[in-house]
């Protein structure tokens, strides 16, 4: 907390976003790896305020639980009935026990893409310039649906708000609006919200309305404008989601690249939020990175590649793979198409290759299982060679059980491992194996049929067909085995 920062933040969620057409609550919809008022809570505790209290109403029970898993402690109002933004924010102060000494900010849940950055400086203006009220204003190219900023025609001065909806033409005109973001002396504001009337054409207390009594009150309002007018848009519909998540997509991968990733193609790339990366790491096309991933130096990741908090070592290669909760070890190499679940750890240089499906696993260092394989609830040592095609049998139909196999072991192709089973260090299994029983570090296990020649089969009982004439042609060619007659 700094000597900066506001008594208080109101943060306006309780409305129902009908234009969103949708069973979730508006301000629960995402984007890049967030809600819109985790993005918005975000912004505002980067102001480390005193206090902050969330206003809810449509769908609470929904909102309420979100806002337990993001932000535990934070406070909550309840507006039972929407009836307007300045009736939300006089149920927002009640909260906090009435009027507050020092400066509220009011930011709406809706705005995702405002910035901690911008919040801080609307603080500044408004504390600096002695300010009872201060609007964060912006230009837009268009100010459809929004309030309007009267100025004074002389002076410049902030005069009123004008919904939308209440404007005249002229007013409709102006293309600088309010964000819905204010600064305001907490003390005036509650006794300011005392006089706010419904006289408008939506019959709602209008926040807005506090700007133009505390101007008639004698006292100072001021305006803070932002040249990013993309920061302060509101999201009402699924458009605008879109738009606000490609907006702020794109501001993440500039950090990243500006921090040192290669970007291949930043618009194919969705990163989210949370990301994080160090120098060097490169991203293919077609790449999602979600949660808490993490690309480490060097790491080279897609194309077409969905990492869900994936922890990426140095130098690490995945291609062309979904993972989830994993991680891949410094060097080691993923895919092309691999799907690596929940629990799936990879030590260093270790390799799950083409469809290959891991997970709840521990390979070690320099452990390959380089094709077609499932590895499920296994612990496998270093330096082994997993079989191409192998399957590790995990499940009995009731319960999940464990596979361990040792370093330095050399499995088959087209192995079955029917856990719990163990296999020793150094040891070696048959191709084609089912193995039900350990096998002892060393050993050699062979788990299959023997193999049986009929000699003269074809000839006998396909005789005339294409296979008897090729085996008959054969006979005594080099390089084949002896028989077919
Ligand atoms: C509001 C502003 C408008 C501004 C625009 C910016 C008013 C009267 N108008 O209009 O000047 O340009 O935002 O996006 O303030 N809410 C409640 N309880 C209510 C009503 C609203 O919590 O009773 C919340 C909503 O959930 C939303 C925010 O307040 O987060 C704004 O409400 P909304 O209905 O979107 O207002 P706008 O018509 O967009
Ligand atoms: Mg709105």
């Amino acid at each position: 907390m700094s000597a900066n920062s506001p008594a208080a933040v109101v943060v306006l969620a309780a409305g129902e976003g009908t234009r969103m057409k949708s069973a979730t609550p508006k301000v629960l919809h995402e984007i890049c790896g967030r809600s819109l008022i985790g993005h918005v809570l975000e912004a505002a505790y980067a102001l480390s305020p005193e206090r902050l209290v969330t206003v809810v109403g449509f769908a609470r029970e929904k909102v309420v639980a979100h806002l337990g898993t993001i932000a535990p402690d934070v406070r909550t109002a309840y507006q039972s009935e929407q009836k307007g933004t300045g009736h939300a924010v006089r149920i927002g102060l009640e909260e906090l026990g009435g009027a507050v000494d020092g400066t509220v900010i009011v930011v709406c849940g809706d705005t995702p893409l405002l910035t901690g950055a911008t919040l801080r400086k609307l603080a500044e203006t408004h504390t600096g310039d002695g300010n009872a009220v201060t609007v964060l204003t912006a230009e837009v190219p268009d100010a459809t649906g929004y309030g309007r900023i009267v100025r004074d025609g002389e002076s410049g001065a902030v005069t009123a708000i004008v919904e939308h909806k209440d404007a005249t033409e002229a007013q409709r005109a102006i293309r600088e609006i309010n964000s819905g973001v204010f600064a305001f002396d907490g003390q005036l504001l509650a006794k300011a919200l005392g006089k706010v009337r419904t006289d408008n054409s939506q019959g709602e207390e209008y926040l807005t309305d506090v700007l133009g009594i505390l101007r008639e009150a004698g006292h100072r309002v001021g305006a803070a404008v932002t040249g990013d007018h993309e920061e302060i848009a509101g999201i009402n519909n699924r458009v605008q989601l879109a738009e606000a998540r490609r907006t702020l997509n794109d501001r993440l991968l500039t950090g990243a690249m500006l921090a040192g990733v290669t970007v291949v193609d930043p618009a194919s790339t969705w990163i989210d939020a949370t990301v994080t990366y160090e120098q060097d790491a490169l991203v293919h096309p077609g790449t999602q990175l979600h949660g808490a991933t993490h690309l480490g130096e060097g790491a080279e990741v897609g194309p077409n590649t969905r990492l869900t908090n994936t922890r990426v070592g140095a130098g690490a290669r995945v291609d062309n793979t979904v993972a989830y909760d994993s991680e891949v070890g410094e060097q080691a190499s993923v895919g092309p198409f691999a799907y690596l679940r929940p629990g799936t750890r990879l030590g260093l240089k270790a390799k799950a290759g083409t469809f290959v499906e891991m997970k709840n696993s521990n390979i070690g260092e320099g452990t390959k299982v380089p094709h077609l394989s499932y590895v499920g609830d296994a612990t496998i040592g270093d330096f082994t060679n997993i079989g191409a095609a192998s399957v590790f049998v995990n499940y009995d139909g009731e319960a999940k059980h464990h596979t361990t196999v040792g370093s330095h072991c050399k499995t088959g192709s087209d192995n079955m491992f029917v856990a719990p089973v163990t296999v020793g260090d150094g040891a070696y299994t048959a191709a084609g194996s089912v193995i039900t029983k350990d096998v002892p570090a060393g050993s050699l296990a062979v788990a299959r049929g023997q193999q049986r020649n009929i000699e003269g089969w074809v000839a006998r009982k396909r005789p005339g067909s294409a296979a008897a004439r090729a085996a008959e042609a054969s006979s005594g060619k080099p390089g084949n085995p002896a028989g077919g007659s």
